[in-house]
């Protein structure tokens, strides 16, 4: 297949980018390279692409009508995985406009391309966010998705709705897929893990919100491409389904295991829960299971090991003296 990957110059766009050519499809890159972290990053991720064959970057805004529609236009394409977008709860309770702007508005306008050009399928990355503040049980599809708690979680829902509408309307056939924390090398700089790691090896004390009981159902990045690669083979009707692990893990008992991987230890500092923030998360994967053959098979201290392997290689290259311990 010859598939377009929105935001594939990001975190989980370039591993999956990697996981699609190896498949044997054909893959078009759709990034503007905005400043949510620094860009050279997102260079970074297309510079490891290069040794790799049948793929091409378009650089520019999927808000841009006249954009997407020339890409269209000039390529036959037959399904779209629409990654673009801005992350993070914490910076979207600062510019909620603008990740209204990117996430609803720029899929409206990648939808009407879609349609223009008569693209049938749609896998769309939304998130764990959409469940709102929860306490405990495992998040079901079936369970409603109305209590938001951030701009950046209610933006995901409202571009499931839209989704939604173009299915309805047009026949479009699209399966929302809701990502629960990935994790893994490269992740975006801004996310706990990446933070914590370069905090101990730098010897800062690490921030951490709230008691140190909040869970997370972490999902490494290669089971969440892998289910991203078999939604856009199956893609039919429209679908919520959710990529995690299923198997919580409080953010003590996550520091404790980067502790023992990277051997270094700093202090904590104890912050208040941030407005936004949800304190657990718990994937119910069985619709994954059935719809997409999705089998998450890397558990979280492997996971951290090579993250925190790719962590020390990188920094290898900056700066010879430090050993790899691994
Ligand atoms: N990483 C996670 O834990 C996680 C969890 C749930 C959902 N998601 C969703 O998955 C997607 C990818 O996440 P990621 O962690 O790889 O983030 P990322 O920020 O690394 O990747 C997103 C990419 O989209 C690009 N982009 C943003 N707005 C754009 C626009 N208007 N036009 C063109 N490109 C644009 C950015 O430059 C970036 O490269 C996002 O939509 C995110 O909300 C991620």
């Amino acid at each position: 297949m010859t598939i377009l990957i929105t935001g594939g110059a990001g975190f989980i766009g370039h591993t999956l980018t990697s996981h699609l050519l190896s498949q044997g499809h054909t893959v078009l890159l759709v990034d503007n390279f905005n400043e949510s972290y620094d860009p050279a990053i997102k260079w970074q991720h297309i510079e490891s692409l290069s040794h790799l064959p049948n793929w091409s970057l378009f650089q520019g805004d999927i808000r841009d009508k006249k954009f997407l529609r020339q890409i269209f236009r000039t390529h036959a394409v037959d399904g779209v995985i629409h990654l673009a977008g801005l992350a993070g709860v914490r910076a979207s309770l600062q510019n909620p406009a603008a990740y209204f702007d990117h996430n609803v508005n720029g899929t409206t306008v990648l939808l009407d391309a879609m349609r223009a050009a008569n693209v049938k399928r749609l896998v769309f990355a939304s998130s764990s966010s959409v469940y709102g503040a929860r306490t405990g049980g495992t998040f079901q599809e079936t369970d409603p998705a109305e209590d938001a708690v951030s701009p950046y979680a209610l933006s995901k829902r409202a571009a499931e709705r839209v989704c939604l509408r173009h299915h309805h309307l047009y026949g479009l056939n699209v399966f929302c897929l809701r990502f629960f924390t990935v994790y893994g090398p490269q992740q975006r700089p801004d996310m706990a893990i990446s933070r914590f790691i370069h905090q101990l090896y730098t010897n800062q004390p690490i921030c951490l919100f709230g008691d140190g009981l909040s869970q997370r159902d972490y999902t490494y990045v290669d089971d969440i491409v892998s289910g991203i690669g078999q939604a856009i083979e199956r893609v039919k009707g429209y679908e919520l389904i959710n990529l995690g692990s299923a198997n919580p893990v409080t953010l003590l008992d996550l520091i404790a295991q980067l502790e023992q991987l990277t051997r270094q230890r700093v202090p904590i500092n104890w912050l208040s829960m941030q407005p936004g923030d949800v304190p657990y998360t718990h994937a119910a994967i069985e619709k994954a299971r059935r719809v997409l053959d999705y089998r998450p098979t890397t558990n979280l201290y492997e996971g951290l090991r090579r993250m925190v392997a790719s962590y020390q290689q990188s920094q290898l290259h900056a700066s010879p003296q430090l050993t790899p311990g691994l």
